[in-house]
């Protein structure tokens, strides 16, 4: 279904009313040969194109010229083995569901991602993660169609290259990938991740089930984190900024109690929230966005935002934290222009100017 002009405040978590020019409907894989006839006439038109799940990751800075494919491709198969269960699902699943699903199902491993928004789809492009577990833990290939020749690919874990809250799908290259389905892979025995944080007190029960888990982590971020259709938001605004030793034990130095988690490569990682709470921007407002109380790496539309003025509160966060510490922060969100793809960088001299 091909709509013109439509406002995409439905679409995105912060719930700003940015509209796009065209906007296509995409539920089943016979539309392909109608989606990739559009995308001639756009490309023609010199337009750029967007690929959107649920919008939980992206921040609208302006009307978008150009045609949001929305991802709404439907179907869940199950295949159990012996040892596994291989799970085949179509990029437009809402992820929180297919979890909840399994944990009722009996299917266990994908309890820590819990209450994640967002669509399947989405899930290997920043390999979503929470609670000690990433996607790439479980992911067994992710299949996409590549928009310019309509031809499938399959990828496997590895091909992937997933880090963190990264992937190939985030590369330049890859711009015209559109996950049509991912399959996971769920092994039957495996040792539920209760080590993480708050995730501990759990430890003390003798046997920790998965449901269990996704009750817990359902509890903990229900307490911490905002509901987006009650208050705009696209959880954590910045990734956790990953700084070498020596400046980690410098800040270690100054702020003894500082959260600090060593990598695998030596280098650590810094929690963002906490550095911004240091910096005294808690419940920080500008315009209709605030900086949420609970947990200072979520930005908030508290009352009728504009995206420009997150964007300000964007930017005063992440110089505020570069000034204190010398850290800097790098957005996860997804910056979004008339044209396509920008960042903060440039968005901010656009909204000064
Ligand atoms: P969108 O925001 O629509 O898109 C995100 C990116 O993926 C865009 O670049 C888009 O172009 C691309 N994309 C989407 N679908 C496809 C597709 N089919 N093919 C190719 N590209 C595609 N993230 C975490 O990792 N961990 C968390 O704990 C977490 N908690 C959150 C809590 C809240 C309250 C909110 C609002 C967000 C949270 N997020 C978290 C971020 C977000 O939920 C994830 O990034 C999620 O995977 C985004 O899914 P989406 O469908 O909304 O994607
Ligand atoms: N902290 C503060 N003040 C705050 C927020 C956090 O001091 O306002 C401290 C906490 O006390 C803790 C540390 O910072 O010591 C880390 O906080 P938390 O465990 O809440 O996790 P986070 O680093 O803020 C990350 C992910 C989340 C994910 C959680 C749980 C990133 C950017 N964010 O948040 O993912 O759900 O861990 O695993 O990696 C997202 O990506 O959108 C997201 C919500």
């Amino acid at each position: 279904m091909i709509e013109t002009n439509s406002s995409l405040k439905a679409f995105n978590t912060f719930s700003i009313d940015a509209r796009t020019k065209t906007l296509f409907h995409f539920k089943d894989l016979k539309q392909l040969p109608e989606l990739l006839a559009l995308l001639k006439t756009v490309r023609a038109e010199k337009r750029p194109v967007l690929i959107l799940g649920a919008g939980s990751n992206i921040l609208f800075c302006e009307d978008f010229s150009g045609l949001v494919i929305k991802v709404e491709l439907s179907g869940v198969e199950i295949i159990e083995s012996q040892d596994n269960y291989l799970l085949q699902v179509a990029a437009g699943e809402n992820w929180h569901q297919l979890v909840t699903d399994c944990i009722e199902k009996g299917i266990d491993g994908l309890e820590n991602l819990a209450l994640i928004p967002g669509v399947v789809g989405a899930a290997p492009v920043q390999n979503i993660g929470a609670y000690g577990t990433e996607f790439k833990d479980f992911c067994q290939a992710v299949e996409y169609v590549d928009l310019n020749t309509g031809e499938f690919f399959n990828l496997n874990a590895p091909q992937c290259l997933f880090a963190y809250r990264d992937s190939i799908f985030k590369s330049k290259g890859m711009q015209n990938a559109l996950i049509t389905k991912v399959t996971l892979k769920l092994p039957k025995k495996r040792q539920t991740h209760s080590r993480y944080g708050l995730l501990q007190k759990l430890d003390a029960a003798e046997k920790v089930t998965a449901k269990q888990i996704y009750h817990s982590v359902c509890q903990i971020r229900s307490e911490k984190l905002p509901d987006p259709d009650l208050l705009g938001n696209a959880g954590s605004f910045f990734k956790n900024p990953v700084v070498n030793k020596q400046q980690a034990d410098d800040l270690l130095d100054l702020y003894p109690d500082m959260p600090n988690y060593p990598q695998a490569d030596g280098n650590i990682k810094l929690a963002a929230g906490w550095l911004i709470e240091q910096a005294n921007l808690k419940g920080k407002k500008l315009g209709g966005a605030a900086v949420h109380q609970q947990q200072a790496l979520v930005l908030i539309n508290q009352k009728n935002a504009t995206a420009a003025d997150i964007i300000q509160l964007a930017e005063l966060v992440r110089a505020t934290v570069e000034d204190k510490f010398n850290v800097s922060l790098e957005h996860e969100v997804r910056f979004i222009d008339s044209k396509g793809e920008t960042n903060l960088k440039q968005v901010i001299k656009h909204v000064r100017a």
